[in-house]
């Protein structure tokens, strides 16, 4: 018998080339090219159904003058869609064709209206991407490609249309029919239907379209901006749930004003909602003029929410409202852009936080997410730079580093520009750039027309992936009293970039002299941007302390040479809390790495800098509790060349217990110390319970038996829900007959209400005993565990993974665990469950053991058949 593959092989020479896999396609920001077609309007009709919704549509398209290609195909991303019907200028068309999901139609002309048909069915939509059922209701994300699924559509961002919407349903399912805009008319349907119709006069890309409708209440206000119109505002909720959208409608009034106050951006229609679901991907996302909100970020009372809840509302609304002008009237030309929306966006939304609490708390917090979430990214497999080149789904670059580094860079430019030149550069480029989509260069370029300083050195944090690292080290010369400073930077290779350029850092740098105390060289702001750099202090009159990189001015790693007896000085005597913090951290973390690498760790430095900080008088107590945590076991794993994570977490136990045993008496004033009635939202109230919960924590490393009577009491008596999961989130790691009491209780007065039950889930996914794998595993069988919902997916498997010594428990389990749980969310929300997948990513630095376990789970993965795009692209990355 002949050989059959050699007789029927094509030439290779004429063979077509094979259609690419799509779940191989990697888009590149270099390929990016102008729409050939814009679609300046569109008119868009629902016949809303939970299982069956018919959604008609109207497009007026025509030529993109900007574009060099003349093809007359016009191609329609879709997404799961089958065309019921095409109309192209009214008639019928039936040589359309699909490609992939994509519907292509040839145009004779420059000008056409096309009209689509579809048909999809809501309440199969588990990817809560795209128009979905969500207990009862029916609601839109379209962020990022999400659109698709709902009509055919150029879905991207350079394309904005203006937007009209009728929507037509059953009025007792759905009284409430909501879109972007104003609604513009409204009526009966007959049968008991009515409809509604609603105009956006902004144009806008479709990734911005959203719709609701539902059995809603409104919390309704209004606003009257600085140039005196009034803006109506409403959050719609179930009615059960009114009473707990207060703080979410007094944050969004903080906000609005907060934007024309600092950056002069007024809102800019009469009307604005904000909509609760249940079931949602992230966040919330900023729709234009109809946010739409997980309901973890809009519900809280003093019983069920919070002060970490109540501070996230805030945050939230503000980061979704502020988009209205960072987002939505300037938007981004392509999805590498994320970070000029995301990024600047986050920055604002950190500032308004500051300036409505704590400035030095937030930043202390806003680093500490930072360090946790962005420097492993940076230094993993999974590494990308702010404005990534490539991507298979988007929806996995939705990161840390593009939101979070992001922000930093735009926290740089405001450093060196200052608060006046900073706003000069914002205002030119809302101004120059509204109603446009623009690139990060836009919004450099406006920032240096703006301000008159060149930026063009700092694009390189755009470009470079890797956190650099700063060695620093003082010299002193007595007689001359100058002092000189010696700095060397370095940025490890991360994927795809082995050769990096050193990067402009800017450092604000102090000296505080070692004798007195003081500030002896006052703070300057000094920008490395050389390898190897320099620079003398002159007038130096005794020994200096380091104080560098103040408030963070650089997201990197300082090395600084500093004895522990310099950084205990410190601690206590740098101006800027910032750096009080960050030595009483580096104090820390030195005897903690030290101690799971097995060498002999002096414990008293740090256990006599929290002494003192517990007992100083001028410190705020929100201060004192971020002072004393000690690093958690994943940052100290961080600084280790070879993980053991047993071992990290026994030397962090034993620190933890002396300081609960050497410290009892202040950490228990500290936990005792009263004045903070549960519905007090003021920043030192919040403190006040923060440091209890925390004091608490380390008495209980010390003394379990006394610490759960403390937090049994604290539990039993708490006013607020801070101070309840506070004292059961210390109970839930100990070995207490308090414990499942507290849990019990826990769930009996809560399991009806779903944000809650959350917290129920965390509490102990995050639990500290040795037996935490079996009790999750528990839960993920337990009544209440629903896979579809991601919230409480999060809660779970999201908490656990984050939980260092179980998730690499020595057995493995904690892998397998979270790997099934990967492949059975992956089966209904792709996006989810990518978003569990980081934790796996940093196998090549663990003990070999550990190592060959993680990434077996990484291969079992890669082999599920039919796996996302999502996760498979996580998943290889991860073990390329
Ligand atoms: N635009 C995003 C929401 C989004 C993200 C939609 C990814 C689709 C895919 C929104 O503005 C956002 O950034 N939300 C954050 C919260 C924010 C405070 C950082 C979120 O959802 O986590
Ligand atoms: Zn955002």
């Amino acid at each position: 018998m002949a050989d059959v593959r050699t007789t029927t092989l094509p030439d290779a020479k004429t063979a077509p080339e094979a259609p690419p896999s799509p779940v191989h396609v990697t888009i590149r920001r270099e390929d990016y090219r102008p729409p050939e077609w814009l679609v300046p309007e569109i008119a868009l009709k629902f016949a809303l159904g939970i299982e069956k919704t018919r959604v008609q549509s109207k497009l007026s398209v025509e030529r993109n003058p900007d574009s060099a290609d003349k093809s007359n195909v016009l191609r329609l991303n879709g997404d799961g869609l089958t065309p019921a019907g095409v109309w192209i200028d009214g008639s019928p068309c039936d040589n359309w064709s699909m490609d992939g999901g994509d519907l292509l139609l040839e145009l004779p002309g420059d000008r056409h209206e096309i009209g689509i048909d579809v048909e999809i069915n809501p309440a199969a939509n588990t990817k809560l991407m795209g128009l979905y059922a969500s207990n009862g209701m029916l609601c839109t994300q379209c962020e990022a490609e999400g659109f698709r699924r709902i009509t055919f559509f150029p879905d991207r961002p350079d394309v904005l249309s203006k937007y009209r919407v009728r929507m037509e349903g059953d009025a007792s399912r759905f009284p409430v029919l909501l879109s972007n805009g104003n609604r513009v008319a409204a009526g009966e349907a007959g049968d008991g239907a009515h409809w509604a119709e609603w105009h956006d006069p902004f144009p806008k890309p479709s990734y911005l379209f959203a719709l609701v409708a539902g059995d809603l209440k409104p919390n309704r206000d209004t606003f009257t901006t600085l140039s005196g119109r009034k803006v109506d505002l409403a959050i719609w909720v179930r009615e059960v749930d009114l009473p707990k959208t207060q703080h979410a409608m007094d944050s969004l009034k903080l906000a609005m004003a907060w934007d024309e106050k600092v950056y002069g951006r007024e809102y800019d229609l009469d009307q604005f909602n904000i909509v609760a679901v249940t079931d949602f991907n992230m966040g919330a996302m900023e729709n234009k003029s109809l946010n739409i909100f997980n309901s973890a970020y809009v519900l809280a009372d003093q019983d069920t929410a919070t002060d970490a809840d109540f501070d996230n509302i805030a945050r939230v609304v503000a980061h979704e409202y502020f988009h209205n002008w960072s987002g939505d009237r300037v938007t981004c030309r392509d999805w590498f852009q994320l970070s000029l929306k995301e990024g600047f966006t986050v920055f604002r939304d950190q500032s308004f936080s500051a300036d409505v609490g704590s400035p030095p708390v937030k930043r202390i917090e806003d680093v500490r997410v930072l360090r946790a979430v962005q420097f492993p990214e940076d230094q993993g497999p999974l590494a990308h730079p702010v404005r990534p080149d490539s991507y298979m789904e988007i929806s996995n670059f939705y990161t840390a580093t593009v939101y979070n580094k992001g922000a930093e860079v735009i926290r740089m430019f405001h450093t060196v520009l200052g608060p006046e030149n900073f706003r000069k550069g914002t205002d030119l480029y809302f101004d120059r750039n509204d109603g446009r989509a623009a690139t990060c260069d836009d919004f450099v370029a406006a920032l240096e027309d703006g301000s008159g300083v060149d930026l063009q050195p700092f694009k390189i944090w755009y470009s470079q992936a890797g956190t650099p690292k700063v060695r620093a080290r003082i010299e002193h010369d007595a007689e001359a009293k100058i002092a000189t400073l010696h700095l060397e930077q370095h940025v490890d290779p991360t994927p795809g970039q082995p050769d990096k350029q050193p990067m402009p850092i800017p450092l604000r740098t102090a000296l505080v002299g070692s004798e007195t105390g003081h500030e002896i060289c006052p703070e300057r702001l000094i920008i490395l941007d050389q390898a190897r750099q320099s620079v003398t202090f002159e007038n130096v009159t005794e020994p200096p302390l380091l104080s560098i990189n103040r408030n963070f001015s650089a997201p990197i790693i300082v090395e600084a040479v500093r004895s522990p007896g310099e950084l205990e000085r410190l601690a206590q005597a740098d101006t800027d809390p910032f750096a009080r913090y960050e030595a009483m951290q580096e104090l820390m973390m030195r005897a903690l790495v030290a101690g799971a690498r097995g060498e002999e760790v002096d414990r008293e430095p740090v256990i006599r800098a929290i002494g003192a900080t517990l007992r100083s008088n001028s410190l705020d107590p929100a201060f004192k509790a971020d002072a004393i945590l000690l690093p958690s076991d994943s940052l100290i794993a961080d600084r280790m060349d070879v993980v053991d994570p047993d071992a990290i977490h026994a030397v962090r136990e034993q620190l933890r217990s002396a300081i609960g045993s050497e410290l009892h008496d202040e950490l228990v004033a500290a936990h005792r110390s009263d004045g903070a009635a549960g519905d007090d939202l003021s920043p030192s109230a919040k403190g006040v319970r923060r440091l209890r919960t925390v004091a608490l924590g380390f008495v209980a490393a010390a003394d379990q038996a006394e610490a759960a009577e403390l937090a049994k009491a604290q539990f039993d008596r708490a006013d607020s829900m801070t101070d309840r999961q506070g004292a059961l989130g210390v109970l839930v790691s100990t070995d207490t007959p308090q414990r499942q009491a507290a849990l019990n209780a826990f769930y009996d007065r809560f399991h009806d209400d779903p944000l809650v039950l959350d917290k129920w889930f965390a509490l102990q996914a995050a639990s500290q005993r040795p037996d935490t794998v079996d009790r999750v595993l528990e839960l993920s069988r337990h009544f209440d565990f629903v896979i579809t919902n991601p919230n409480r997916l999060r809660s779970l498997a999201g908490t656990f993974g984050a939980n260092h010594w179980a998730f690499h428990s020595a057995d493995g389990r904690g892998y397998a665990f979270l790997a099934d749980m990967i492949i059975a969310a992956d089966k209904l929300n792709p996006q989810v469950a990518a978003r569990l997948v980081p934790p796996f990513g940093r196998w090549r630095r663990f003990e070999p053991k550990r190592a060959a376990m993680m990434r077996q789970q990484l291969e079992r993965i890669a082999a599920t058949p039919g796996l996302s795009k999502d996760v498979y692209e996580q998943v290889t990355k991860s073990l390329a």
